[in-house]
Parts: structure tokens; C-alpha cells; sequence
């Protein structure tokens, strides 16, 4: 058992009993606050007026059908997209209008659907490149690499070109070189399960239930999988044609009428 998975379980016993209860109803403000999002592609608006907040320390789910905005979501949240009204704030501070690299810079990052990784670098070089982004030591980052690279069950693979490994391997790896990052505070991830087998799902829910225990890293976890959703998450935003219609635990959301009918309507 790797170092990461002792201090994993190390966090899991002490933390239990202060669970996600203590962090909903902290009266802090929240890590995220999005308040009355508004965005337009042309005629087509997107986002309608979707307000959301998150508090440190969460793992929220945002769920919805095809085309309801949730990629959009975090695209604005990242800066890769203007916004078209509202204002999104982050650690109290308005980062809608700042540039990606900045919003990087703040502790945001993210995942895309298709995964983003170079194809011609091996794993392990993958990994070395945020590092390389960021003042550090060389020798300590390709320890945390190595040690996450070993978490992930990547170990065997690291001198191999990233083109060699599956599609749910390169997910993984791609969700795994986010966390080489300093100074982590929310990770967003775009279907961070699409298309990728059962156990490699395993390892990257692993990761995030570690990050989270261990260093109190806040997650927005767009997916399909209910099943998933409803055993990593703590809460559960959902959207329906760029409108946020429900909010809550899985069984508060899968009950609720409204959503029922987003995703009983027809597409
Ligand atoms: N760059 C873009 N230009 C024009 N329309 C877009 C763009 N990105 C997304 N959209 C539209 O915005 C809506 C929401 O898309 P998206 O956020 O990708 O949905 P989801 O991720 O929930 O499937 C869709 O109607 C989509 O076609
Ligand atoms: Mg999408």
C-alpha cells in the first residue's frame, strides 16, 4: 500500500463524523458563487440566469441532459468564455473577465471531455509539465508524480508515450496531472467517466475522494453516471436548457418533479 493510500485512510478515520454536514451549514462564504449567469451564443442562450454556490471542502455533482449547458458552465467558470451577464466570484473575488492563465493561477482548473494530454510525451513527462509551469523543484515534483503516478496505477506505463495507453487511461492521467498543480483549490471535470472502463473509474474515484479528504480540494463533477454521482457527491445541481431547476442530495434531485420531467421529456 503506497504512502498516499495510508494518509488516505489516516484522513478517512479522522475525519469521520465531521462530515459534509459541518461544511453545508458553515456559515463561511461560499468557495464559488455564481450569481445570475447569463450566457448567449447569438440567438441561442445557453445559460439563463443560473445562480450556484459551493463551499470548500465539496464535491458537487452537475447533472442535466445533452445540451443543457454544463460543458458552457465551465467554460465561464475557467474564462475561456466572456460571460454575457451575471458575475461569477471566487474566494470572494470577481473572476469573470480575467484571462484563463489568471483564473489558472487562482487554483481553478479543469478537465475536458476528450482528454487533453501530449500524445508524443511519455506519462511520466505529462505529468512533469504543470511543474514545469510553475516555480519548483524538479526533484520533489517527480516524487509527487512518481507517488500519484503509483496511487493511479500508472506506474508501469511511465516511460511509454501517452499514445499508448487506452482512452480511460489517458482520462486518468489527464485528471492525475491536475493534481501536480500547487496550490489545487477547485477542479472542475467535464464527464471525467465517459467511455471509461469500470476499474479505471475505480482509480479515478479513488483520486478524488483522497484530494479531497487529504487536502480539502473542492470538485464540480459534471456526469451521466447516477450511480457514481450519487456515491461521490455530496449535493447535485441540476440543468435543464441552461436553467438550474433542482438542487440537493441524489435522492432529493431524482425525486423532484421537475427533473423527472427534463429527462423523461425527450431531447
Ligand atoms: N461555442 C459555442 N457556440 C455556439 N453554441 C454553443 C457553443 N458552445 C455551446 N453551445 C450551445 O450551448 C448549448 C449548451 O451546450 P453545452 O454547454 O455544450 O451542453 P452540455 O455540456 O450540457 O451538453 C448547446 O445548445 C450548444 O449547442
Ligand atoms: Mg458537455
Amino acid at each position: 500500500m503506497g504512502k498516499t493510500e495510508n494518509l488516505f485512510l489516516f484522513f478517512k478515520k479522522w475525519s469521520r463524523g465531521k462530515g459534509i454536514e459541518e461544511i453545508m451549514n458553515s456559515q463561511s462564504r461560499p468557495l464559488l458563487d455564481i450569481k445570475n449567469l447569463v450566457k448567449d451564443f447569438g440567438g441561442l442562450r445557453a445559460l439563463s440566469n443560473v445562480s450556484l454556490n459551493i463551499q470548500k471542502g465539496e464535491i458537487r455533482g452537475l447533472i442535466g441532459p445533452n445540451g443543457s449547458g454544463k460543458t458552457t458552465m465551465i467554460n465561464l467558470i475557467t474564462g475561456i468564455y466572456n460571460i454575457s451577464g451575471g458575475a461569477i466570484y471566487f474566494s470572494q473575488d470577481r473572476i469573470d473577465g480575467l484571462q484563463p492563465n489568471v483564473i489558472a493561477g487562482r487554483g481553478v482548473i479543469r478537465t475536458f471531455q476528450i482528454p487533453r494530454v501530449f500524445k508524443d510525451m511519455t506519462v511520466l513527462e505529462n505529468m512533469m509539465v504543470p511543474a514545469l509551469c510553475q516555480q519548483q523543484s524538479m526533484a520533489e515534483a517527480k516524487a509527487r508524480a512518481e507517488e500519484l503516478l503509483e496511487f493511479s496505477l500508472l506506474t508501469r506505463m511511465k516511460d511509454e508515450p501517452a499514445k499508448n495507453l487506452s482512452g480511460g487511461q489517458n482520462m486518468l492521467l489527464q485528471i492525475v496531472r491536475g493534481f501536480m498543480k500547487k496550490d489545487l483549490r477547485l477542479y472542475l471535470m467535464d464527464e471525467p467517466f465517459s467511455g471509461v472502463h469500470e476499474s479505471i473509474k475505480g482509480i479515478i474515484i479513488k483520486n478524488i475522494k483522497a484530494m479531497n479528504q487529504e487536502k480539502m480540494i473542492t470538485f464540480l463533477i459534471v456526469s451521466h453516471e447516477m450511480t457514481t454521482v450519487r456515491n461521490l457527491c455530496h449535493r447535485i445541481s441540476v440543468l435543464h436548457k441552461g436553467e438550474l431547476i433542482s438542487q440537493g442530495t441524489m435522492e432529493e434531485v431524482a425525486n423532484d418533479p421537475l427533473v423527472i420531467d427534463a429527462y423523461l421529456g425527450g431531447e
